[in-house]
């Protein structure tokens, strides 16, 4: 269920303000009655008119992109910079679901259902993400220990499910670690290195749930097909 106003909103016919304002004037209805208080919840069913004019049912999109490097995760920047939505041709508005920074790669999602985004990015569904991350300097069993047992970041705790030791490099001393977390704090892969004493040089997503970029190259992208959705609805408040 969603409110009125933010459904008429979503629609692209009015601002969320200027959809109160038709509310409040007696053009909306629902299910041919019409309404004026605020706040009325609505679903999918509900058939909803704006002076008369049915609002079209948006269907949903699902997208997976292989997000390149020195791109915002967004769908606009006010400095004009590529944004994620650029790589998908589409005039629907969809959204990326959760983000990844500038200079982060791969698996990213997109879609303008907001439902299966939540599924998703919410922590008690527990669904992985998994990193590959290229840290400067040889780490040390101890700090993975560390980050397994759970790093303090400003006072809260985030601990890795998994950390793998993939490759070290002693002479450009580098060390290649996969990284699994099931939150999707700002920077938090590279704060919980951080605060175990390596900075990451390089960041790459492998996998989000059960999604990878498969063959996508760099900047490709796909539609999700019906079954990969469902298998996210099926993930929703699942118990571990
Ligand atoms: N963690 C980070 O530090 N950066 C990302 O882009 C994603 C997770």
């Amino acid at each position: 269920m969603e409110r009125l106003q933010k459904v008429i909103a979503a629609s692209g016919i009015a601002s969320r303000r200027k959809a109160e304002e038709l509310i409040k004037n007696g053009h909306v209805k629902v299910n041919g009655e019409v309404v004026t208080e605020m706040g009325v919840k609505v679903d999918n069913s509900d058939s909803i008119s704006v002076d008369g004019k049915i609002l079209e049912k948006e269907l949903k999109e699902y997208y997976l992109l292989n997000k390149p490097r020195g791109v915002i995760t967004s769908t606009s920047d006010d400095k004009n910079r590529k944004v994620v939505t650029d790589y998908i041709n589409t005039n629907t508005r969809i959204f990326p679901v959760g983000r990844l920074d500038y200079d982060t790669t791969g698996v990213l999602l997109l879609t303008n259902d907001g439902e299966f985004a939540n599924i998703l990015t919410s922590p008690r569904n527990k669904i992985d993400k998994v990193y590959l991350a290229k840290l400067e300097g040889i780490i040390k069993g101890e700090q993975i220990n560390q980050l397994k047992d759970g790093v303090i970041i400003d006072g809260d705790k985030y601990k890795a499910t998994r950390v793998k030791l993939k490759k070290i490099n002693k002479e450009k001393n580098t060390s290649m670690v996969e990284i699994t977390i099931h939150e999707g704090k700002n920077h938090q892969v590279k704060r919980m290195f951080e605060t175990v004493g390596y900075h990451v040089s390089k960041l790459t997503r492998e996998k989000f749930g059960d999604f990878t970029c498969g063959n996508l190259k760099s900047g490709e992208y796909r539609k999700l097909t019906i079954k990969e959705v469902q298998v996210v609805y099926s993930q929703k408040n699942k118990e571990v």
